[in-house]
C-alpha cells in the first residue's frame, strides 16, 4: 500500500507512519566513528564478481556414459543463444492499461470477484455482488506458484497447472458497493463484504487447448482464507495470556488473517504470507489506557494504537461498529468486559495479529497457522536463504513502516532433504518454524553489520524500561525488543527474496519520509545503509521530502546461522534527471528510472532479478512498474561520501552501478495502481504477477460516472463486466514461447 504521508488526504494510514520514538543509531554516532575510521574507507571491495549466470535450462548438461564411443553425426548449427535482457525497454507512460515489451502479451488471468465455486453467479462489478467468500479478494498482492500434476498431486516441475495462492491486502471500499462505503455505524452487510474480500486466494489455473493458463471455478482445490476464518496460534508464545479471548479463553486460537502484503514459499511447498497494516483494523477506546497494563499501554503505542482520556483509536473501516454480533465486536480491542484475563472481551484480539501465517495450498481444509516465533511486526513478506543440507534454515523479513527494522528467523532443527516432499506440510511447518531463534539487524557504516539475537538472556532486552519477563513477550512485542537492542531504523523495508544461486538477501527500503540530513523532532538522520535526504517535486505543486524514491540494501550472510553479514546498497531509485552527487546515485537512464520499489522477486528459472514499484512520487510522469536486472554481488561497488554541505556528509556502500543491459524497464501498469506479487512457471516461460488497486484515487462521487474514473482497468482491456476498475492478476508470456525477460 502506498503511504501518502505527505499528502493531506481524507485518511492517511496510520500504520505506515512512524511510531518508532526510539533513538537508535544516528548519523551524528555514525560521523563520529566516521571521522575516526576515514583512513580505512577502501575504494571498493576487492573482486567485482560479475554474477554471468546462464538459464539453468540452456546449460543443463545430461548425464550419458563417459566410456561409450560413438561417431556421433555433425551438431546442427546452434540457434542464436537468447539474450539476457533483450527486450527494448518500456518507456514511461500513464497510459491506462498492460504495457509490454514488443513481443511480449499481457493478459489477465484472475480479478476481484471472480467467482471461485461452482454456482456462484458471474461478477456483475457494479456494487451489487455479494458472497465474497467464494470470490477473489480485493486488492491482489503477494503471489505464489504451487506446481500439479495431471492427477491432482503436487509437482514441483509443472508447466501447465498449478495453484496460485495469492493475498487479498486491503479493499477499495468505494467499488465495493453500489453509491460506496456509507458512514458510521456501518451496515452489517457492508462489513461482510469487505471483512470477505480480505484474506488469500487459493486458485487453480490450468492452460487450456489453447496453449493458455486459465482458472478453474469449480477446482475443489479453490480456498478462500479470510478475516473471519479460524486460525491456530502456534510456536513459542501459544497459549500467552495476551492471546486470551471470548473466543479463544486459552489464548492457542483467533480468527483471520488481514492485510496480508508479501508472501514467500517454503522449501516444503506451504505459502507463508504475513499480516502487515492489521493495526489499524482494530478500534480502541479513549480511556482505555486506565484500564489497561503498563506493559499493554507501551506496546499499543509502539504498533500506533495509542489511546488517552479523551482520544481514541479509531479503526480504519468501522467493523466493529456493525452490531452486537461476535464477528464486528470482536474489532474493539478495548476492554469491556469485567474478567481480569480477557476472556470476556476481545481486549486481546489485536494482540493476535501481526504474524507470519502458514497454509499448506495443497489441501483446501489444511488448519491455518500463525507462526508466532517470526515476531509480531508490520510483516512484509518472507523469504528463506538457500536451503543447506544439515544447516538451520533462515527466513528474511522486514517491518515496514518508516524508520523499522530487518529481521531473520534461524531454526533449531537442520534441514533434511526428505522434508522437501513430505506430504504432513503443516507438521514441517511445525518442525523449522516453532522452533528456532528470532534475529535483528544493526547495519555498520563500513559495511559489515550484526544480527542481534532477540532474546531474553540480552542485558539489553532483559533490562529494557518495558519490562520483559519472558521470552513469549519478546515474540508479541517484538519491536520493542528490537529497539532495546539499537536495530538499525530502515526506509520501509518492504520485500525480501534471495539469489538463487549466490544466496545474497536483496530488502527493498521503499521511502521514508521522514528521513532528513539534519533531523528535528521525530525525524530521522541520513545514516550509511539509509543516506539520502532531499527533496522532489510531484507535479506542479507537491514537494516531497525524505528518501523520496526508496533503495534497495542487499547483504550477504555466509551461513543461515551467521551473526554478521556485509552490505551495500544494490540501487537507488532516482528520476533520470536527478542530481547524480545526492540522488541519482546508481546512474539510472530514462529506461530505468523507478520510484519506490516494493516488490522484489528473482525468478529461479533466470536468474532475473524483478522489481516492482509502489510509488506516489513519480506518478505524475509514469504508472507503477516492473525492472528486470541482472545483478552483481555485495561489495562490487565501492563507498560514496554524500556531502550535503554545512559539514554533513555520509558515507554509503554502492554497488556496481547498472548498465542498459543489467537494468531495464519491463513492464508498466495501468493507471493509479500499485505493480505487486511474481511468481513463474518453472520452466519460466509464463509469469504471473498482480495489478493492486487500478484507480484507487476515484472519488465516490464520480462512481456514477465511469468516464470520471481515474481507470477503468481491466474491463478496457476486455476483461469483465461492468467499468468499475478491478485488482488482477496478469500472465506474461513471450510471444515466441521463450523465457520471459530474455531476448
Ligand atoms: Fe503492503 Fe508494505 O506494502
Ligand atoms: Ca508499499
Ligand atoms: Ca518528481
Ligand atoms: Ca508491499
Amino acid at each position: 500500500m502506498n503511504a501518502r504521508v505527505d499528502i493531506q488526504t481524507e485518511f492517511v494510514d496510520p500504520d505506515d507512519l512512524d511510531n518508532n520514538r526510539t533513538a537508535n543509531p544516528h548519523f551524528h554516532d555514525v560521523l563520529d566513528a566516521g571521522m575516526q575510521r576515514r583512513g580505512l574507507l577502501r575504494g571498493g571491495v576487492a573482486g567485482a564478481l560479475g554474477a554471468i549466470f546462464a538459464p539453468v535450462a540452456l546449460t543443463a548438461c545430461g548425464g550419458g556414459d563417459d566410456d561409450v564411443v560413438v561417431s556421433a553425426p555433425p551438431p546442427p548449427p546452434a540457434a542464436p543463444a537468447p539474450t539476457i535482457l533483450g527486450f527494448s525497454a518500456v518507456a514511461k507512460t500513464n497510459a491506462d492499461r498492460n504495457t509490454v515489451p514488443a513481443g511480449y502479451t499481457a493478459r489477465v488471468l484472475f480479478a476481484l470477484g471472480d467467482p471461485m465455486a461452482a454456482g456462484v453467479p458471474a461478477f456483475k462489478n457494479d456494487g451489487t455482488d455479494t458472497n465474497y467468500d467464494q470470490r477473489c479478494g480485493d486488492n491482489h498482492d503477494g503471489i505464489q506458484y504451487f506446481g500439479l500434476n495431471a492427477a491432482g498431486a503436487r509437482d514441483d516441475n509443472s508447466n501447465s497447472r498449478a495453484l496460485l495462492a495469492m493475498n487479498h491486502e486491503y479493499i477499495n471500499q468505494t467499488f465495493l458497493h453500489v453509491n460506496g462505503p456509507s458512514a458510521r455505524p456501518r451496515p452489517a452487510s457492508e462489513t461482510d463484504i469487505e471483512v470477505a474480500c480480505h484474506g488469500v486466494s487459493v486458485v487453480e489455473v490450468a492452460k487450456g487447448s489453447n496453449g493458455q493458463f486459465a482458472y478453474v471455478q469449480a477446482s475443489p482445490f479453490n480456498r478462500r482464507i479470510t478475516g473471519t476464518t479460524e486460525i491456530e496460534l502456534s510456536g513459542p508464545a501459544r497459549g500467552n495470556a495476551q492471546f486470551i479471548t471470548r473466543f479463544s479463553p486459552d489464548g492457542t486460537k483467533t480468527r483471520g488473517t488481514m492485510n496480508n502484503c508479501g508472501n514467500g514459499k517454503t522449501p516444503w511447498g506451504t505459502l507463508l504470507t504475513t499480516e502487515e497494516n492489521w493495526s489499524g483494523y482494530y478500534f480502541r477506546a479513549a480511556g482505555d489506557q486506565a484500564r489497561r497494563t503498563a506493559k499493554e499501554n507501551a506496546s499499543f503505542a509502539r504498533y500506533g494504537r495509542n489511546v488517552t482520556a479523551t482520544t481514541a483509536a479509531n479503526s480504519r473501516y468501522g467493523w466493529e461498529t456493525s452490531g452486537a454480533d461476535d464477528k464486528y465486536v470482536r474489532f474493539n480491542t478495548s476492554v469491556v468486559g469485567t474478567s481480569t484475563n480477557g476472556s470476556d472481551d476481545y481486549r486481546n484480539e489485536w494482540f493476535c495479529q501481526g504474524f507470519m501465517v502458514e497454509i499448506d495450498p495443497y489441501n483446501a481444509t489444511s488448519v491455518v497457522k500463525k507462526r508466532t516465533g517470526l515476531g509480531r511486526f508490520a510483516h512484509e513478506n518472507g523469504a528463506f536463504g538457500l536451503p543447506v543440507v544439515g544447516k538451520p534454515l533462515a527466513v528474511y523479513m522486514g517491518c515496514d513502516s518508516q524508520n523499522e527494522y530487518v529481521y531473520k528467523w534461524v531454526s533449531t532443527a537442520v534441514w533434511a532433504a526428505a522434508d522437501a516432499t513430505r506430504t504432513d506440510r503443516m507438521a514441517v511447518g511445525d518442525k523449522y518454524l516453532d522452533d528456532g531463534k528470532l534475529y535483528v539487524a544493526r547495519f555498520n557504516e563500513d559495511g559489515t553489520g550484526q544480527w542481534v539475537e532477540l532474546n531474553i538472556a540480552n542485558a539489553s532486552i532483559a533490562g529494557a524500561a518495558f519490562g520483559f519477563s519472558n521470552q513469549a513477550e519478546i515474540y508479541i512485542h517484538t519491536r520493542i525488543a528490537a529497539d532495546a537492542v539499537g536495530a538499525t531504523r530502515m526506509d520501509r523495508p518492504e520485500w525480501v527474496d534471495v539469489h538463487p544461486t549466490t544466496g545474497e538477501i536483496y530488502v527493498t527500503m521503499t521511502n521514508n519520509s521522514s528521513r532528513r540530513v539534519v533531523p528535528t523532532g521525530t525525524q530521522t538522520r541520513v545514516d550509511a545503509a539509509n543516506p539520502r535526504a532531499y527533496a522532489d517535486v510531484r507535479g506542479a505543486v507537491t514537494t516531497q521530502n525524505g528518501n523520496v524514491n526508496g533503495h534497495i540494501v542487499r547483504f550477504k550472510d555466509a551461513a543461515p546461522e551467521s551473526t554478521s553479514f556485509t552490505w551495500d546498497v544494490y540501487l537507488f531509485g532516482a528520476e533520470a534527471s536527478a542530481n547524480p552527487q545526492l540522488i541519482n546515485l546508481s546512474g539510472l537512464t530514462e529506461d530505468q528510472d523507478f520510484s519506490s520499489p516494493d516488490g522484489l522477486a528473482f525468478t529461479k528459472s533466470t536468474g532475473l532479478c524483478w522489481i516492482q514499484t509502489d510509488d506516489g512520487a513519480f506518478t505524475d510522469v509514469t504508472n507503477c512498474m516492473l525492472l528486470a536486472a541482472v545483478p552483481g554481488v555485495v561489495g562490487d561497488g565501492a563507498a560514496m561520501t554524500l556531502n550535503y554541505g554545512g559539514g554533513n556528509t555520509v558515507t554509503t556502500r554502492m554497488g556496481r552501478k547498472p548498465t542498459a543491459t543489467t537494468l531495464k524497464r519491463f513492464y508498466v501498469g495501468p493507471f493509479d495502481c500499485e505493480v505487486t506479487g511474481l511468481c513463474e512457471t518453472p520452466d519460466g516461460r509464463t509469469m504471473f504477477i498482480n495489478i493492486q488497486h487500478p484507480g484507487e484515487d476515484t472519488a465516490v462521487a464520480n462512481l456514477a460516472d465511469p468516464t470520471r474514473y481515474t481507470s477503468q482497468w481491466p474491463a478496457n482491456e476486455g476483461y469483465g463486466a461492468g467499468r468499475r476498475p478491478r485488482s488482477a492478476t496478469v500472465v506474461i508470456t513471450k510471444n515466441d514461447g521463450g523465457q520471459v525477460g530474455f531476448g
